[in-house]
């Protein structure tokens, strides 16, 4: 087999970067090592920033999503007593979407099997060779067991946190950084309707909570929890008492509802640079991680395969290297951003028991909801800051 580029994992990242080159002009082959309907049911991010929005739209992906996707034009910031709304057009122009990565995913993998490149699932022994040269190959072994070659002039490594990609980058030299949290969430997805239009981000002394959905019937919420915590020590009840005493206030009450999934999530920072060796560029989750607070994890994948699709077609259409060159340093800064954001929201929201901490986020919260420089530096981060 052969093609442009061959690109490790059907997650967002690596079914947009084929659809974006698509477009251009440019072949590829996805390989994908779980199903199909595991890569549909994997429930993860929610919020989609403008410019995911934008990209989605003009890559031909956005029907759906303008039609059942819900636009949101601000968050509330809570501490007890007090229920803040930041006005995200009024203080930057800009608003988000909600629509689930679930959707998302759905949407691609159907634009791919509608003729688009070739996408293929439950493949394993993924193996890259020859990065270094311009003429890397893949093996694998696909769905029916047969070993497979596929020489391509590029390979994108989008395989997520646990991909095969990242150690091929980082045995060549490079460094990485992290930061785990002591704290983790507890998510779940229940058949209640929202009690409320814009999501709400809770300060409380027993911890963080985030109300958040995922359509006008379906709530999405989450705890903060000591990452000890195990899920069957969790009742739905228990959950449900926890979230109402840490989103109370005077008046209003939460809408509870069947549960039809939960899960604990850990939180980490990671950062792996550079972000290319040779002919394997990272782009997504194989290269950095957030912790979830403030949504950045999705819609920074999609700004990766942005500036990554521009440099494959200027390399292979063009002959010109230097958008390949700049690449993982343009792809970084914004990173770099992105995890400062991430770490300030999670630094701002979760409780670690220490009083003077508790102090210094209600210093900070009420900061925010007081001054406009303060919220405007907020929803500029949280809508999404240009790409490029
Ligand atoms: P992934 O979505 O991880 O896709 C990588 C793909 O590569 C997968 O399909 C995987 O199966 C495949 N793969 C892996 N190894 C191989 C291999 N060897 N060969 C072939 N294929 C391979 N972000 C938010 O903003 N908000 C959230 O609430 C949120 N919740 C999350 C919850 C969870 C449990 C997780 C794990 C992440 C969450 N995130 C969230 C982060 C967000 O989902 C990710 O940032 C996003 O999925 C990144 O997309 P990606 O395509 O880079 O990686
Ligand atoms: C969701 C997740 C987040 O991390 C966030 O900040 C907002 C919403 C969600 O899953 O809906």
């Amino acid at each position: 087999m052969r093609t442009q580029v061959a690109i490790i994992g059907a997650g967002p990242a690596g079914l947009l970067l084929s659809r974006l080159l698509a477009l251009q002009g440019v072949d590829s082959v996805v390989l994908e090592n779980r199903s199909r309907g595991y890569v549909e049911a994997r429930i993860r991010a929610g919020i989609l920033e403008q410019h995911t929005v934008d990209t989605l739209t003009d890559a031909g992906l956005g029907d759906r999503l303008h039609r059942e996707g819900m636009e949101h034009r601000g968050i509330y910031l809570q501490h007890p007593g007090t229920r803040h709304k930041l006005d995200f057009p009024e203080l930057c122009g800009r608003t988000v979407w909600v629509y689930g990565q679930t959707e998302v995913t759905k949407d691609l993998v159907k634009a791919q099997l509608d003729g688009g490149p070739p996408l293929l699932f439950e493949v394993s022994d993924v193996t890259l060779e020859d990065v270094d040269s311009d003429t890397p190959r893949v093996r694998f072994t696909d769905a029916d067991g047969v070993a497979q070659v596929l020489d391509c002039d590029v390979i994108a490594g989008t395989d997520g946190f646990h991909g095969v990609s990242r150690p091929v980058v980082q045995a060549a030299g490079g460094r990485t950084w992290e930061r785990t949290y002591p704290y983790a969430w507890l998510g779940i997805l229940a058949d209640a309707a929202p009690a409320t239009d814009e999501l709400i981000y809770a300060w409380h002394p027993e911890g963080f909570a985030l109300y958040s959905m995922r359509s006008p019937s379906v709530s999405r919420l989450y705890l903060q929890v000591d990452p000890a915590e195990r899920i069957e020590d969790w009742s739905d009840d228990r959950i449900w008492e926890n979230l109402s005493r840490r989103f109370a206030l005077d008046g209003w009450e939460i809408s509870t509802g069947p549960v039809t999934e939960k899960s604990i999530l850990p939180m980490r920072s990671f950062v792996s640079t550079p972000m290319r060796r040779g002919r394997l560029f990272l782009a997504g989750d194989a290269a950095h991680i957030v912790p979830p607070t403030g949504a950045k994890g999705l819609n920074l994948a999609v700004a990766d395969v942005t500036l990554l699709a521009q440099a494959l077609v200027r390399l292979l259409t063009e002959k010109q290297a230097d958008l390949a060159d700049t690449y993982s340093d343009r792809a970084l800064a914004r990173v770099w951003r992105c995890t400062h954001f991430s770490w300030s929201m999670t630094s701002m929201l979760h409780t670690s028991g220490d009083d003077f901490d508790a102090q210094l986020q209600l210093a900070q919260l009420q900061r925010i909801c007081s001054s406009e420089t303060a919220a405007r530096e907020l929803a500029e981060n949280y809508t999404g800051l240009p790409v490029g």
